[in-house]
């Protein structure tokens, strides 16, 4: 779906002709705008967010890389926010539990905008809730002068590339991706042309965002919320300003939301084991090991040494280290 290069109108076919090109170990060209990576139809779908997005004050974004936490961000952002709408919060009735996290909340430009008709957002329940996985540069350009906030989650680049690997054999083809691609694909992220990419990129755009009060952005990473799952659920209500009330963290309520939302739980699902998302993705392949560390399996030591060390390089002295 992401691949699919149909849709194209011909404003966006002359942008693309400007634009710098790089094909992908499939030879897909990709074209780099605004400083990522991406196949014609998302290119389609960035302009048509950036025309027609209109943010609302109260607006939550979600934003990742691929494969960096962004399932179960969505999960608990919803959670959080809505809590009170599911009044006694009887875990039976939670729209979690009968829908995927990625159709509650919907990806702008791989979902909603990458559509032949432009996305009705005005009857959605506020506060609005959407994902991305532009970079910052790109979704402010369109937020800007509102003070919607931005969540980011971001995850170490190995299992980051491991996970990618798992999904797109899910996804794209068994075949395709074999065991030759995970070399192919790790040779793309040295080279930085791939959809999305430079991961290092968006990582600093996000994280320099953190730093400056314009857009608030609240920088989050995968591990810390492995590490400490509470701590990290409340930093994100804070941030978000549904904050947890002394009642409700006596109460349970903290757990509950993390109990719902836990890999565990939402992978053996009914709703998650069948059924496509709205961005045309089958739902069970959002799901896999989930932790820390799970890559050792898979790259080498020297795999490893050089992905860490393109994300040093661009991290350096920014003030990040993960
Ligand atoms: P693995 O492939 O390492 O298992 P994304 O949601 O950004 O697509 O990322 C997918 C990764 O997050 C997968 O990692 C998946 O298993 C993991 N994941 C999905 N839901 C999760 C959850 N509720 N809690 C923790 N990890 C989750």
């Amino acid at each position: 779906n992401f691949m699919k290069d149909d849709n194209v109108s011909q404003e966006c076919k002359n942008l693309i002709s400007s634009l710098p090109s790089e094909k992908d170990f499939m030879g897909k060209s990709l074209f780099s705008y605004q400083g990522s990576w991406y196949y014609p139809n998302t290119v389609q779908a960035i302009l048509n967010f950036q025309k027609h997005f209109r943010p609302r004050d109260t607006d939550i974004i979600l934003a990742s890389f691929p494969k960096s936490g962004t399932t179960w961000l969505k999960a608990l952002a919803f959670a959080v926010v809505h809590r009170n709408k599911y009044a006694a919060y009887t875990l039976d009735s939670h729209p979690l539990l009968s829908n995927n996290p990625h159709n509650l909340v919907r990806f702008l430009e791989i979902d909603l905008y990458d559509k032949n008709q432009l996305p009705d957002l005005e009857e959605l329940p506020l506060p609005r809730l959407f994902a991305t996985h532009m970079p910052f540069q790109t979704l402010n350009e369109t937020l800007r002068d509102s003070p919607c906030k931005v969540v980011y989650v971001c995850r170490n680049i190995k299992d980051v590339l491991v996970s990618r690997w798992h999904f797109r054999s899910k996804v794209v083809s068994k075949e395709l991706y074999s065991n030759n691609s995970l070399e192919d694909m790790f040779d793309e992220f040295i080279k930085g042309a791939y959809l999305f990419g430079p991961f290092q990129d968006q990582v600093l755009s996000y994280w320099k965002a953190s730093l400056v009060n314009v857009n608030p952005v609240l920088f989050m990473t995968y591990e810390e919320m492995i590490e400490k799952p509470e701590a990290q659920v409340m930093r994100l209500a804070d941030f978000l300003g549904y904050s947890f009330t002394e009642e409700e963290k006596q109460s349970g309520m903290v757990e509950k939301i993390l109990e719902l939302c836990s890999l565990s739980n939402l992978s053996n699902l009914v709703a998650n084991k069948t059924g496509t998302s709205t961005c045309g993705i089958h739902h069970h392949a959002f799901f896999r090991k989930g932790g820390v560390g799970g890559w050792k399996d898979y790259l080498t030591h020297d795999m490893a040494k050089k992905l860490d060390e393109i994300v040093e390089n661009k991290l350096q002295g920014s003030g990040l280290k993960f």
